[in-house]
């Protein structure tokens, strides 16, 4: 049987294409850089967040920026809610340039999004949850916080702001 040229041609590069979907599927599930809600933080009573009282709480603190227990860096804990980041909205969150920053968000009501914008500092924040990672600002600068997850009427309003300073 004759196959024509363009046949085979198409055939190849449809091949291509196979093999090209397969491997962005793949790179996304194992390669470098993709993280998803960081599950480090443990979980917390829906309640008591909504309350904002965390006397009880061994694993969240009154929002705020705190020198880190060892010594090295700051932990941040951020309330985010409909529809402002505590801090972040009413005041900006200021970090230091060049040590490590163990932010801790959780969420007062709805399912929100944590995003400073044009990094890939980015989390779900959903409630009973807390979303911890670490990031270490090389540079000073000052950053949107963005909700990227639809929480409602306001939700295109829900921003803050984050200063690295030296
Ligand atoms: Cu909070 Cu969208």
């Amino acid at each position: 049987m004759h196959v024509h040229r363009f046949e085979k041609l198409w055939f190849g590069a449809s091949l291509v294409l196979i093999v090209a979907f397969i491997g962005t599927i793949v790179y996304g599930a194992i390669g470098p850089g993709v993280a998803m809600v960081g599950d480090d933080g443990g979980t917390i009573n829906a309640a008591t967040v909504s309350d904002g009282d965390f006397e009880e709480t061994d694993n969240f603190r009154s929002p705020g920026v705190y020198e880190s227990s060892d010594g090295e860096g700051v932990d941040v804990y951020i309330v985010a809610r409909q529809y402002l980041f505590n801090p972040g909205t009413a005041q900006p969150i200021e970090v230091p340039r060049g040590e490590e920053v163990t932010f801790h968000v959780t969420t007062a009501d709805v399912t929100h999004g944590f995003n400073l914008a044009g990094t890939n500092v980015n989390t779900m924040v959903i409630p009973g949850q807390i979303a911890q990672f670490d990031v270490t600002f090389e540079e000073t600068g000052e950053y949107g916080i963005v909700c990227h997850e639809y929480c409602g009427s306001g939700h295109h309003t829900m921003a803050g702001q984050l200063h690295v300073v030296p």
